[in-house]
């Protein structure tokens, strides 16, 4: 696992897409796994701005609550629709993301699965973090093995998203998520976090034991993980210096 701590997610989110940009420039027809939330609305800014071409690939997002529209303004169809997709020239029948209002959800992940491996896999895994180590929404206790079906909320995550939704009770409680299963099948992820309320979350995840309680503490099995932090994510970390030093040795080879 790389840990590249930053003096702001500014700084860190810039390194971030110049990897992401350097994926789309090398292969064109990539397929990239894409998250939600406030950690990625400035990733895909520059992203954006960047002006790349995004006709070829293909992007399977992470996760979708149950039971509202795309419309609806929280859901997630309309967070990419508004913060990457309607600004690029990806084709639409190259987007997916889990549809929250599926008749037969069991049927709707084992297809989304097939879509997955028929496109040949995930090249490029974005990744944010819960404030209790969800990846996805594959919450405490989730199966390390599991596959994209739908979860139930925990009260933590229902809190911490209340702020999108303006208020808790408005939070939807089921959601569909790729599994951690899944994620781990992707060739690389990069795990972005940004302020103190995610210290905790990554320190259990990148030096903590490997633990359903934090499931991105699984990412320590996967054999390439960049993880983006600030100065405020990385402080619970006790290898910092290690990681900075790591960091500012890269030989020009590895740079970003
Ligand atoms: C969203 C997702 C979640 C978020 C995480 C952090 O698609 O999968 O795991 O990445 O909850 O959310 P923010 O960035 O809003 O703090």
């Amino acid at each position: 696992m790389e840990i590249i701590i930053q003096p702001t997610p500014e700084a860190a989110t810039a390194i971030a897409a110049r990897l992401v940009a350097r994926l789309i420039r090398k292969k064109p027809a990539a397929v990239l796994g894409l998250a939600t939330g406030g950690t990625m609305e400035p990733l895909y800014r520059e992203l954006v701005a960047q002006k790349l071409d995004w006709s070829r690939l293909t992007t399977f997002n992470l996760d979708e609550y149950v039971g509202i529209a795309p419309e609806h303004s929280q859901s997630y169809h309309r967070f990419m629709r508004e913060k990457l997709l309607q600004h690029v020239n990806v084709a639409a029948a190259n987007v997916n993301i889990p549809d929250g209002l599926a008749q037969d959800v069991p049927a709707a992940c084992e297809n989304y699965e097939r879509k997955i491996s028929a496109a040949g896999g995930i090249d490029l895994q974005l990744l944010g973090i819960g404030t209790h180590g969800h990846i996805g929404f594959n919450e405490p206790t989730s199966s390390l093995a599991s596959r994209t079906r739908i979860k139930t909320l925990t009260p933590q995550t229902r809190r911490d998203n209340a702020r999108y939704f303006g208020g808790e009770e408005q939070v939807p409680h089921h959601v569909i998520t790729l599994g951690i299963g899944t994620i781990l099948e992707s060739r690389h992820c990069l795990l972005l976090a940004f302020g103190k309320q995610k210290a905790r979350a990554i320190a259990a995840a990148v030096e903590g034991p490997i633990t359903a309680m934090c499931p991105a503490s699984v990412l320590q099995l996967h054999p390439r993980v960049t993880v983006f932090l600030d100065e405020a994510a990385a402080a619970e970390l006790k290898l910092t210096d290690y990681y900075r030093w790591v960091y500012a040795q890269k030989p020009d080879w590895q740079r970003i």
